[in-house]
């Protein structure tokens, strides 16, 4: 069985669906609300468990009713969760989401997720040295996100550095990565170059292997050479929350195949997740993936 390994964020998703996004200053009535569980990192980490993945998730969560719940919802995907902290006198991180046509706008609130330090993670180096892929994004410390790529490193074990939410980051570190999983916009961010270079030119200039994620496109992937590219699959979008989300987790699980058909999985599992409300409803299991697939050959 593979073993995942996700250091990251945990947030409870408080959702708002929208005839469209409001404009500043302005109050529209939205259609429905929701509270989901989400985070990047914990969305991750349920993706790669439903994928057939063994996954501990390093994480925390505050001493609020939220906190309860998000590691309920962990526990009861089968992840484990030696390393999942709580924090006293904290609360659990927030994201609030309006989704509108498909789209979102997320605004993060971090809370028990900024307290996930270097040492958290150096206290999870058994599992990490287990591990066959680790993943980390950008909702948790820079300190912290250096600490797993250092270890990743440092033990000789792959880690996936998806930089979202975007911000630049010392390009050093990219170097630890295995590989890197920007979309177009982080990348050039990470980069700190014209949002609107081409692409491809971006990956060339990239200091690390890199899966660049294209939405409803799929994605392109360089590991070394030239930029490949792996077609989208179509599918009716619900919500596209979460579909970041499930592309890195699949990419972690399927590491071990060759890239291309690893990329092929992510983007299908990614345009599954889609299709149902939420982050974490649309993720498939190995099964619906597989399913799926077939349909497509
Ligand atoms: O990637 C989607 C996630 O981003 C949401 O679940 C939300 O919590 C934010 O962290």
């Amino acid at each position: 069985m593979t073993r995942v390994v996700v250091v990251g964020s945990i947030n409870m998703d408080l959702v708002t669906l929208a005839p469209r996004f409001a404009g500043p200053g302005e109050t529209l009535l939205g259609e429905r609300f929701l509270t989901l569980q989400g985070g990047k990192g914990a969305n991750q980490a349920v993706a790669a468990a439903r994928l057939g993945a063994e996954v501990t998730m390093v994480g925390a969560v505050g001493d609020d009713a939220f906190g309860d719940q998000l590691r309920e919802g962990l526990q009861r995907e089968g992840i484990a969760l030696d390393h999942l902290h709580r924090i006293d006198d904290c609360g659990s991180g927030t994201a609030s989401i309006t989704v509108a046509g498909g789209e979102n706008q997320i605004v993060i609130v971090p809370a028990a997720n900024a307290r996930l330090t270097p040492a958290h993670v150096e206290q999870a180096s058994d599992a990490i040295a287990r591990a066959d892929a680790v993943l980390v994004q950008l909702e948790s410390p820079l300190e912290t996100v250096e600490a797993t790529l250092r270890m990743g490193q440092r033990l000789g074990v792959p880690v996936i550095l998806n930089p979202a939410p975007a911000q630049p980051l010392p390009l050093d570190w990219l170097k630890l990565a295995r590989f890197v999983t920007p979309n177009q916009h982080e990348l050039a961010i990470l980069l700190g170059a014209d949002p609107n270079e081409d692409f491809r030119e971006l990956m060339r200039r990239t200091p690390c292997p890199v899966v660049l994620t294209r939405g409803a496109d799929g994605a392109w992937y360089r590991d070394g050479g030239e930029p490949q590219s792996q077609g989208g699959f179509s599918v009716d979008v619900v919500d596209s929350t979460g579909a970041g989300d499930t592309f890195n987790a699949a990419l972690a699980v399927f590491l071990k195949d060759d890239l291309g058909t690893a990329v092929r999985k992510a983007c299908a599992a990614g345009a599954l997740s889609v299709t149902q409300l939420g982050a974490r409803d649309g993720m498939p299991t190995l099964a619906a993936l597989d399913a799926f697939l077939e349909r497509q050959s």
